[in-house]
């Protein structure tokens, strides 16, 4: 806090000193539609996600381990040929080992800018749509707790980027055979690749993230290296919606495809 912000309002937008209109709202078009839809696509995956953190089964289908179950941390882990099962938390664990690790890409997501305005639209109607007054009296933006712990996000950030390259070794070593040659491909490495890439891009198109490359400097002219990575990171971050939900589904996407071939209701084909 800077101590020049403005006072928290405390009657919402229908205080007095507001315009006296009439009407909820002035807009004629389906604004309603885009929060309706967010709200929608969010609680599907959350539904899905939830159903398969809970499972605790059929997330490992050699070469390939779900993005939800790695790195496999408890002892209680499916027996995996290889990848990151590195059972640093004893037996005592008896919960699915996907709730150890998922704490950390759901933190990410959920204090990141663009599902912070998501939900909040979506889910809190706070404010539902642009020109549309939200229907809470109070409102404290996110200077109070619990939403003062969205300033948590930079540090999410950095858990990110260790989920991301342990999702690059797990796509890595779908391209070894059962024999652990290294050439196999199976479609599922290709799913791999696409949802790693996805996730790469969206990780590093993060607010976050371009302010840890470019932020804090007085002249970029001192600095052309991070100018150049601050380019190339507010380019991504321009596109950083449509990127929180391609690597939303895709991450969903990786995951059922493992549940299919794990469950023996698909065979992973091989492309070479
Ligand atoms: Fe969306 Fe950081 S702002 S991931």
């Amino acid at each position: 806090a800077t101590g020049t912000e403005p006072p928290i309002q405390r009657g919402g937008v229908r205080t007095g000193t507001r315009a006296a209109i009439g009407a909820a709202h002035l807009r004629t078009d389906r604004w309603w539609l885009a929060p309706a839809g967010t709200a929608a696509g969010l609680l599907a995956f959350i539904v899905y996600s939830t159903w398969r953190a809970f499972a605790n089964t059929d997330y490992y289908a050699a070469p390939y381990v779900s993005p939800f179950y790695s790195p496999c941390l408890a002892e209680n882990c499916a027996p995996m040929r290889d990848g990151p099962n590195l059972e640093i938390i004893g037996s005592w664990w008896g919960l699915s080992p996907a709730l150890i690790i998922l704490v950390f890409p759901l933190g990410f997501r959920l204090t990141c800018y663009y599902y912070r305005k998501a939900y909040y639209r979506g889910f809190w109607a706070s404010p539902p749509a642009c020109a549309v007054a939200e229907p809470h009296k109070k409102y404290s933006g996110e200077t109070r707790f619990p939403l003062i712990l969205q300033n948590l996000h930079r540090y999410f950030f950095y858990a990110a980027l260790l989920v991301a390259v342990i999702l690059t070794y797990d796509t890595v070593l779908t391209f070894r055979d059962e024999h652990y040659a290294w050439g196999h491909m199976g479609l599922g490495s290709l799913v791999f690749l696409v949802n790693v890439a996805l996730i790469w891009a969206y990780t590093l198109s993060c607010h976050s993230c371009r302010h840890i490359v470019g932020g804090r400097l007085k002249h970029f002219s001192k600095h052309p290296v991070r100018y150049r990575l601050w380019g190339w990171v507010g380019r991504l971050n321009a596109r950083h919606m449509q990127l929180a939900w391609a690597s939303l589904v895709s991450v969903g996407l990786a995951d059922f495809y493992v549940y299919l071939l794990a469950s023996g209701a698909f065979d992973d084909p091989r492309l070479f």
